[in-house]
């Protein structure tokens, strides 16, 4: 049985949900995909530009919603993925994610329900939502077996 441990967060802006994917990425195994579900707005994109600048990417974080894919090409390589304008995991895999999802570095997914049967088993799960306060987000990261508590 995989040992999976919730942990929930909270953030008051956009640089404190920057600052936490830091701590998040400082947790994961070289190697690591990321399922960033939440509605839009919720902050997914935020978070990616956090993790892009804990990894000491200089490259400019904007959403690949119609792109699709973004790399960010480092040491340690970053890709953006948005599955928001993709039916299924039929579309997916034409797109390539399954080669993505198996790559090298960090590979960050928004929209991932859209393909959640080619996620690997020790992708970390990470729910993004809104609160009635305008700039408060509610975090949960549902961590695999194995990632550093
Ligand atoms: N605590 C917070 N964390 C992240 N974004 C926030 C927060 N508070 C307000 N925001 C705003 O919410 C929006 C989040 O947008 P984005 O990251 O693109 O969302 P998503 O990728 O989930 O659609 C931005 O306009 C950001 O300024
Ligand atoms: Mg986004």
């Amino acid at each position: 049985m995989s040992a999976l441990h919730t942990e929930i967060l909270e953030s008051d802006s956009p640089a404190a949900t920057a600052a936490l994917a830091g701590r998040v990425l400082a947790r994961l195994p070289g190697r690591a995909v990321l399922a960033l579900h939440g509605e839009l707005g919720s902050g997914k994109t935020c978070f990616v530009k956090g993790l892009a600048a804990a990894m000491g990417l200089r490259a400019t974080v904007t959403s690949p919603t119609f792109t699709l894919v973004h790399e960010h090409r480092g040491v340690r390589p970053l890709v953006h993925i948005d599955l928001y304008r993709i039916r299924d995991a039929d579309d997916a895999m034409q797109l390539g994610l399954e080669e993505y999802l198996a790559g090298e570095g960090v590979c960050a997914v928004e929209w991932p329900e859209r393909a959640e049967v080619l996620l690997p088993p020790g992708t970390v799960h990470l729910l993004f939502e809104v609160s009635a306060e305008s700039d408060r987000r509610r975090i949960t990261i549902r961590w695999p077996a194995g990632c550093a508590a």
